[in-house]
C-alpha cells in the first residue's frame, strides 16, 4: 500500500515507537499522537494507513480514538500545540505545577486556544519520555518540565514560538 498521509516523517517516529515497546499495539496511541500533531486532527486515511502499515484492524484504531478525548477530530487553530504529558511518572513529576505555569503564562485552558490565538493545550498520555518527567511538547519540540524552575524558565522558551 503507498501512504499519503503516513509521511517519512511519521514512518521514522512509528518506526521508533514500534521499536521501543514490545507489542505492536502499545504503538498506536503514539503514533496517533504524532498524526494529531502532522494534521492537527486525525484524518480517517490516516487511520487507515497506520492500521496497515502496524497489521492491526483498523477498528482496534477507531476504538482508542473514540475512547480518548484528545484525537479529537476538529482543527484547534492555535498556532502552537503544547502536550503535557500526564501518565505515573509525569504526575510524579508534578506536571499540574507545569500546566498551571503553561496556563497563567498562555492564557489558554486545556482543551482550549488562547484568546491571542497562539496557544493550544492538551493533557496527552506517554509520550515516551519518561526519564524527562514531565515532560512536554512544543509542536514538536520535546522539554525536560523539571528544568523549568520559575516562570521566567517557561516565559523564555514561550517566546521562542511567538
Ligand atoms: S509518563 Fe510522561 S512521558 Fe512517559
Amino acid at each position: 500500500m503507498a501512504y499519503r498521509y503516513l509521511t517519512d516523517r511519521l514512518i521514522e517516529k512509528i518506526n521508533l515507537y514500534i521499536s521501543r515497546y514490545p507489542v505492536r499495539e502499545q504503538a498506536i496511541i503514539p503514533s496517533l499522537h504524532e498524526i494529531l500533531y502532522e494534521y492537527r486532527d486525525i484524518p480517517q486515511e490516516a487511520v487507515e494507513e497506520l492500521a496497515d502499515y502496524l497489521n492491526i484492524p483498523i477498528s482496534h484504531i477507531e476504538g482508542i480514538i473514540s475512547f480518548y478525548d484528545m484525537f479529537r477530530h476538529k482543527k484547534h487553530g492555535a498556532k502552537n500545540h503544547v502536550r503535557i504529558c500526564r501518565n505515573l511518572p509525569c504526575h510524579l513529576g508534578k506536571y499540574k505545577n507545569l500546566l498551571e505555569l503553561f496556563i497563567k503564562l498562555t492564557g489558554a485552558e486545556v482543551g482550549g486556544v488562547s484568546p491571542d490565538k497562539l496557544w493550544y493545550i492538551e493533557l496527552v498520555e506517554c509520550i515516551g519520555s519518561c526519564s524527562i518527567a514531565p515532560a512536554f511538547l512544543i509542536n514538536d519540540d520535546l522539554y525536560d518540565g523539571s528544568k523549568i524552575k520559575s516562570e521566567t524558565d517557561l516565559k523564555e522558551i514561550l517566546e521562542k514560538y511567538i
